[in-house]
């Protein structure tokens, strides 16, 4: 009876000194590493790429690319602009067609036209309508082809001016930018603090 009662209590022990191994082992794995495999998976890329194509994204959908084009704006997702306006040498109309004679501060839900503080064709120097991802990043980090803007600046114009904000309100029936304003903003911080890279294929700045 003391044999198999000494017994059992022996393989009782044998079996919690495995557990603890067990246990023990799984804890050194996880210091070894400094992370559960879990928090591995969702770690946040940080070499600021996958920011960049958040970004690129945003900057090539029809909401802000209407006004990043040549010589006329573009409507919709992307048709001729009726009635047929130019840039002009101002960025804002040619002759007496003038962006303000329709386009004012606001949406106007009369009128059916968009409108912003500013409204006005971008410059040519961001004409990125018929560019790449790689060329699109190229011109935006160069300030020589850019207009003399700043990585800094470009985050400002984007998180903060009402050109940019209207893509999240622009009034009608039109579609909103699809990328949510505060996972751009992210994005541009997270892009900015990586050095701003660019996509591979990408030619070297002169
Ligand atoms: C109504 C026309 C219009 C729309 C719509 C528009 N832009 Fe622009 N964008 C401009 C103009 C004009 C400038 C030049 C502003 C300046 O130099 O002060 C500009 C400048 C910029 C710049 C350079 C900012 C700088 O000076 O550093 C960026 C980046 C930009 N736009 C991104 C966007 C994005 C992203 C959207 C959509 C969410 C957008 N734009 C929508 C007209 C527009
Ligand atoms: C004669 C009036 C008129 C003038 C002048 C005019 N627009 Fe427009 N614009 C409109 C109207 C109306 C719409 C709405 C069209 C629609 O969505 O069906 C519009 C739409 C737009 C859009 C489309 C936005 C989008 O993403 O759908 C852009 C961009 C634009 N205009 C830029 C300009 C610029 C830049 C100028 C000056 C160079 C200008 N417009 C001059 C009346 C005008």
């Amino acid at each position: 009876m003391k044999l198999r009662r000494a017994a059992g209590l022996l393989r009782h022990l044998t079996i919690s000194a495995f557990i603890l191994l067990v246990l023990t082992g799984c804890e050194n794995r996880q210091d070894m590493t400094g992370q559960t495999p879990e928090s591995q998976a969702s770690k946040v890329d940080t070499t600021g790429h996958q920011d960049w194509e958040t970004i690129v994204e945003v900057l090539l959908h029809p909401r802000c690319l209407n006004c990043h084009q040549m010589e006329m704006p573009l409507i919709k997702q992307g048709s001729p602009h009726v009635p047929r306006v130019e840039r002009g040498p101002d960025n804002m109309g040619l002759g007496t067609m003038r962006c303000s004679n329709c386009h004012s501060n606001q949406n106007n839900a009369v009128t059916g036209a968009p409108g912003a503080p500013g409204w006005a064709m971008a410059p040519i120097a961001l004409n990125w309508s018929q560019k790449s991802s790689a060329q699109i990043c190229q011109l935006l980090t160069t300030p020589q082809d850019n207009g003399g803007r700043s990585p800094a600046q470009l985050m400002q114009f984007m998180s903060e001016n009402p050109l940019a904000l209207w893509g999240w309100n622009p009034g009608g029936n039109r579609e909103p930018v699809n990328i949510p304003h505060d996972k751009l903003v992210t994005a541009l911080q997270g892009w900015v603090a990586a050095g701003t890279p660019c996509p591979p294929g990408t030619p070297p700045s002169q």
